[in-house]
Order: C-alpha cells, then structure tokens, then sequence
C-alpha cells in the first residue's frame, strides 16, 4: 500500500471532495443550494480523492470537455478542475500522486489532451502542462468609450433573467462558438453551475439579435457600485462574457454595455489578447489593459495523436525531441512537416521538454521566442525559423472559459 491511496470517489464522496477543494482556496463549505448546483460538475468516474489513514485529503476531478486546435479539428479533452491537497498534508506527494493517476485515467479514456486554469504557475509544468493560451482584462471608461461611426453594427439587444438564459444559453454558445484554437466545450452542467452557485443574484444576461432574426450573441455582466446616488463616479459593470458570431454581434455587445446608463467603467476579464477592441472606439486610450494572464494550460497525454491532430503551416519538416518524464511512452523523435507528423529515428534539430511543447500547441508562442528563453536546446540553427512557421497561427489562441 502506498503512502496516499489514490482512487475514484464514489457519487456520496463527491461533497467531501469539494469541501476539501474549498478549503484548499480559503473558502468556506458550500451551502445544501450551492452543492446542488454544483454537483452537475461531477462526473462519475472522474474525481479522485487521495487517502491518508482513511482521512480524504486531496482530491482533483476533471470533466469530458473537448478543445479547439490549429486546423480546425476539435479534440476530446479532459477539464481538469477542483485541485486541492489539505493544509496539513501538503509536500508530501498528494498531488503528484493524484496526477499520476488522473492522467493514466485520461490516456485511458483516448483523450489525447487534458488542460486546466493554474492557481500558481509554478505548480503544472513538471506534470507536463504548459501554459498555452493567454488571457486579458480591460477597463473601458464609459465617459471616453465611444464606439466609431464605422464600427460594425446591426441586430438589436434584449435581457434575459437566468432562468431564461439558463435554457437558451448551451445551446447558443454551441451553435456561435468559433474553431479559434484553445475554444473548449461547455457542458449544460457547467451552464448550471455559471448561472447558478457562480453568479451573483444581480447578473444580468444580454442577447444579441442578428438582422435575420436569429440570436448570435449574448454578454453577463454584473453592476458593483458603492453609492445607491450614483454620485461618486464608482459604479461598475463587470462583464464576465461576451461571446458573438460575428463582428456584427460582437461590437454590438460592446456598444450596449458602453452605453447602459449609471456606469462609470466597464471592466471586461477574460477576452483574446489579439481582440480589436481599441480599433471599435473613437479614443483608443479610453481602454486600459489591467492585466495579461495565462489562460489554459494544456498537456500533451497521447503525444504523437495531439501532433497528428492539428494543422501546420506552410515550412521544411523539422525533427524534434520531445522529454517526457512523467509519461515516458511520449518521449522520442517526431518529424513534423505541413504534410504530417511521424516518429522517426533521425537525429533531432531541436530538443524540448513535453510542456513546452504544449506551449507551442496551440499557437501562443513561437519556437524562437522559447529557444531565446532557453526552453527549446537547438541543435540545427536553421530549424527554429522553420518550426517558427510550421507552428505559427494568424488567431492568437484563447479559451475563455473558466471550470
Ligand atoms: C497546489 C497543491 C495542490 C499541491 O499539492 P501538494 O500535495 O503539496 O503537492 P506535492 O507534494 O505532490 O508536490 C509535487 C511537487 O510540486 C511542488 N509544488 C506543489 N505545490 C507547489 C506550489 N504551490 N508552489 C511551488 N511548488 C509546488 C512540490 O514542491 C513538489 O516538487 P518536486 O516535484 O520537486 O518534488 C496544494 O498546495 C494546494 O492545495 N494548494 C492550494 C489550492 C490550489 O492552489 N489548488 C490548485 C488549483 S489549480
């Protein structure tokens, strides 16, 4: 028996892991209404709890999920959420443990890659996660944002209360959501929890309607203020999602929630780096990015099946190592080429530990920009520019979407 005994929990286990998850975080137990909105994100089979003399105390989960890659193809993928070790038993392998098991499970389930959103990012890499996507805050203030007379425009806005949206929401942001590489799925489970245990009672849901009459957008947002007078130049709307189909719906939704009265600053988390938002406004100073962060990270699990999977721009075939000490069936030579990805025995050109390739996966960053970190050994010199452009992405990629 090893130290920490590791296995799925059963369905009456699955409150104790979250109370253990929480208090990981600093956060207080659920109440019985946040636990019935939450349990929907529990999938049987797929939360783990590590064990110390009977005593539960660490657990991680994941939810069947899928993600975007460059090229189109969207791959099964597990969610990795509600990582937490006890105070009183950290440091001491609770949770390599608990990885190691989880990422057997998801090798087992054909999921070629797992992904998760990082507390600290200090934690992941050495499981073989790498950041992959990023992410960025703005704040707009609503007496500078003006929206330009050539912006995109058309359709019209109504709100939604939560029940509402919680039955028309799923399906939209299945029907609208764009192949942009690092897009994930979201369940009806993780719809449940965000307009449930996650959102304040004041959340407010605005749908945006195209010209031919069909939904193609919607945003979230909640109003923070301080004085009910509205006198102080404070109140807030914080928005926790804007998604549209297209340019049309998407600057729509900004002009909306520039224009709702009382509101002194939007302040936007979570949207792509490369979104155009400055060129929509008349004063491109009146948004401010508070903050860059990492998005997702992503593990290679099924190394050459994440390879084969995804498009390659237009370049030399490059040889590259790839070290994987956690899942060593991953370690090895690839040949990759715009027509394709082998294992082969050739020497390599470039050498590099598994989580920086999952860096490089979806696009976020360029095999020179890593070689000059030191994250990427070049053995060909030649061959950087050319996995430069074999890994290259027009779209900066982005998840935007918490679990
Ligand atoms: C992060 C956390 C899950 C780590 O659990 P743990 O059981 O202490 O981790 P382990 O003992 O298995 O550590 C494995 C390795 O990671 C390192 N490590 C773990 N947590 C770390 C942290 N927060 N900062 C730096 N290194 C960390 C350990 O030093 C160890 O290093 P090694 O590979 O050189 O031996 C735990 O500290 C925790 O619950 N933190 C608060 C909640 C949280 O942040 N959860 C993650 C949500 S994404």
């Amino acid at each position: 028996m090893s130290e920490h005994d590791v296995r799925p929990l059963a369905e009456a286990e699955f409150r104790d892991a979250n109370r253990v998850f929480l208090s990981s975080l600093h956060r207080p137990a659920p109440t019985d209404q946040q636990w019935e909105r939450s349990t929907a994100r529990y999938e049987p089979g797929r939360v783990f709890g590590a064990f110390r003399s009977g005593e539960l105390v660490g657990t991680t989960m994941a939810l069947g999920s899928s993600l975007a890659v460059p090229g189109g193809a969207v791959l099964p993928a597990s969610a990795v959420t509600g990582v937490g070790v006890r105070a009183d038993h950290t440091r001491r392998g609770v949770l390599r443990a608990l990885m190691r098991t989880q990422l057997d499970d998801v090798r087992d389930r054909g999921e070629p890659v797992a992904m998760l959103h990082a507390s600290e990012a200090v934690i992941y890499g050495r499981f073989g996660y790498g950041e992959a996507t990023r992410t960025r805050t703005v704040s707009l203030d609503t007496h500078r944002a003006t929206l330009h007379a050539d912006a995109p425009s058309g359709g019209s806005i109504r709100l939604l209360d939560k029940a509402e949206a919680g039955k028309i929401l799923p399906e939209l942001y299945r029907r609208i959501v764009s192949s942009r590489p690092g897009t994930i799925s979201r369940s009806d489970g993780w719809w449940e929890s965000r307009l449930g245990v996650f959102s304040g009672e004041q959340m407010v849901v605005a749908i945006h309607t195209g010209e031919d009459g069909v939904d193609d957008g919607f945003a979230l947002y909640e109003a923070k203020m301080n004085d009910y007078r509205f006198d102080d130049g404070t109140c807030e709307l914080q928005v926790g999602d804007i998604r549209g189909a297209d340019a049309v719906a998407t600057a729509s939704l900004w002009r909306f929630l520039l224009g709702v009265d009382l509101v002194d600053r939007v302040v936007v988390i979570d949207r792509p780096v490369d979104e155009p938002l400055e060129r929509l406004l008349t004063d491109r100073r009146a948004c401010r990015v508070s903050s860059v962060q990492d998005d997702l990270w992503v593990r290679l699990v099924d190394v050459p099946a994440a390879l084969a999977a995804r498009g390659y721009g237009t370049a030399e075939p490059v040889v590259v190592e790839v070290r994987d000490g956690f899942l060593p069936e991953n370690s090895g030579s690839y040949r990759i080429g715009a027509d394709g990805v082998q294992r082969c025995a050739a020497q390599p050109q470039l050498s590099m530990d598994v989580d920086v390739l999952a860096s490089l996966y979806l696009g976020d960053v360029g095999v020179s920009a890593l070689a000059a970190g030191g994250r990427v050994a070049v053995h060909d010199p030649a061959a950087v520019a050319e996995a430069d452009r074999l890994f290259a992405m027009t779209e900066a990629p982005w998840c935007g979407t918490g679990f």
